[in-house]
């Protein structure tokens, strides 16, 4: 087996992840030494993982770990991937320059967010909740490796494992938010995701629903809300964020051009 063929078993994005984690190869080497022989044990690995990526396994998962903002974040089956797009509601919430004391983010997955979030504002501490005890095993063990010591996870279903007492300056999610319609048309590799990470519900707005509509009890004043939403959400996220009384909401688009985060100020 020679470089250029894990290009063909797996393509070009994830073969050139599986060279760069096996034989440290950047996108130079790979063009470069494309006829090099790889060492055998190495050939053994990429079998191994070709047998898992036949059957539609992310190759996320079978590498173990995704980058995000700029580190590498430990992974398994059962917590969903991190996405790229998820990088912009960290920068548009780093960008606010706000001293925030707490926050919450719900549904943290593999904790992306809540680390990010804590290790770029060090004056803060970020609880994460999530219903999954996979996704909480996971945002530990991330949380550890990456030394992320103000930021704690908490099982919950959305707010009911808080303390009204509570207040957060942010609350920030990523929710579940694919329609009944769209669950239907995902990729193959998607649907190895845990269902429980992607559906929002019939109109995929169920999570924004709840967790606006009960945010007045656990933000301060003027406290913040920020979303990742869907490409088609950026009229009615707003509109559910309008009629709580939430004021200065703006939407976000990607590098796409598509309506990607929502930030917005509390009323009272
Ligand atoms: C779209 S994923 C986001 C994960 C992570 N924050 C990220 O951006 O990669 C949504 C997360 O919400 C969690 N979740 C689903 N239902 C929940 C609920 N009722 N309460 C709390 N978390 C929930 C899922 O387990 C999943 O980890």
């Amino acid at each position: 087996m020679v470089i250029s063929d894990i290009l063909k078993m797996f393509g070009k994005v994830d073969g050139s992840l599986i060279l760069d984690e096996l034989m440290d190869f950047d996108a130079s080497d790979i063009i470069l030494k494309s006829n090099m022989r790889i060492p055998k044990e190495i050939e053994e690995k990429i079998l191994e993982f070709y047998e898992e990526y036949r059957s539609n396994t992310p190759i996320h998962y079978i590498l173990g770990k995704k980058n995000f903002y700029g580190r590498d974040f430990y992974l398994e089956e059962g917590v969903l991937i991190p996405r790229f797009e998820t990088e912009i509601l960290i920068e548009n919430i780093l960008e606010l320059k706000e001293d925030f004391s707490k926050v919450l983010d719900i549904g943290c997955g593999s904790g992306i967010i809540s680390i990010t979030l804590a290790l770029e504002l060090k004056n803060s501490h970020v609880t994460g909740v999530d219903i999954s005890d996979r996704a909480l095993r996971v945002s530990n063990i991330n949380k550890k490796n990456l030394d992320a010591t103000n930021c704690s996870f908490i099982k919950s279903d959305i707010y009911e494992a808080l303390d009204k007492n509570q207040k957060f300056d942010l609350i920030v999610s990523n929710p579940p938010y694919i329609t009944k319609e769209d669950m239907k048309a995902l990729d193959d590799r998607v649907k190895k995701e845990p269902k429980m990470a992607l559906f929002g519900g019939d109109d995929g707005l169920d999570f924004y629903r709840k967790i606006i509509n009960n945010a007045s009890d656990f933000l301060n004043p003027k406290g913040y809300i920020a979303f990742e939403i869907g490409y088609d959400q950026g009229k009615t996220v707003p509109d559910l964020l309008n009629t709580a009384g939430f004021k200065d909401i703006s939407v976000i688009k990607d590098y796409n051009g598509f309506d990607r985060c929502v930030i917005a100020r509390s009323g009272i």
